[in-house]
């Protein structure tokens, strides 16, 4: 029987090959976090070490590790939009609205999406739902009286569990907490409440940000929506 993680991971790759194909010279390009961004990010290595001229925005400190040591010129400032944002997603409806954040890079991760003209995921077909809320929402909380904004949470009738990694409370690159909250059901009037309350800084529900997504599975790659 075939290693069920090792084609994953070759599902990964294959989305993160296509998406490689839309990078246009001469652009900045964000680069999203995770294990699926991870391969796009090798890929466009290779193509800038053998001459393509890009740079990019980075979505956390691991990304742009990846990049600076491969080579790519990391860019801090914005003048105007980005041409293309690659990043991977935790589930992906029909409508291509995405839920992020299992790596903890949300916030930075929906200003670079938010911030490009073609915002496009990159995923294994296991990211597939019908609809969004299989798994908890990541949401970035301030440190700062954090209970209070749990509660608050608790309020639109989420189950918020802070993020705990080894032992202790999982800290952003950005110093700020993960509640990891499940809802009943989620949707956009959920983001929107969400945004309402002070002491949350941003959460995992993509609402109508990407453009495209390009999803590698056994059968093949396929597109859902418009990469142009
Ligand atoms: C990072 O915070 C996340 O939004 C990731 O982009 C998301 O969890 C997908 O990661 P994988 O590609 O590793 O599944």
């Amino acid at each position: 029987m075939p290693n069920a993680n090792a084609e994953v991971e070759a599902h990964k790759q294959a989305a993160a090959e296509r998406a490689l194909e839309l990078v246009r010279p001469g652009t900045i390009v964000g680069l999203g976090t995770g294990s699926t961004a991870r391969y796009f990010i090798d890929g466009l290595i290779q193509r800038v070490q053998a001459g393509l001229s890009v740079r990019a925005v980075v979505t956390s400190l691991e990304t742009r590790r990846q990049a600076e040591a491969g080579g790519i010129e990391v860019v801090e400032q914005l003048d105007g939009s980005l041409d293309l944002a690659v990043d991977g997603a935790d589930e992906i409806d029909p409508a291509i609205n995405c839920l992020k954040g299992r790596g903890g890079a949300l916030l930075r991760e929906k200003i670079v999406a938010t911030a490009s003209r073609r915002f496009v995921l990159v995923a294994d077909e296991s990211k597939l739902v019908g609809r969004l809320g299989r798994g908890p929402v990541p949401i970035e909380v301030l440190p700062f009286l954090w209970q209070a904004t749990s509660h608050a949470i608790e309020s639109l009738g989420g189950r918020p569990e802070l993020r705990i990694v080894a032992g202790r409370p999982f800290r952003t690159d950005n110093q700020n907490l993960i509640l990891d909250t499940n809802f009943g059901t989620v949707d956009l009037a959920l983001g929107l409440a969400l945004h309402a309350i002070p002491g949350v800084l941003e959460h995992g529900l993509f609402f109508g940000i990407a453009r495209a997504a390009i999803v590698a599975g056994a059968s093949g790659t396929r597109i859902l929506g418009e990469l142009g």
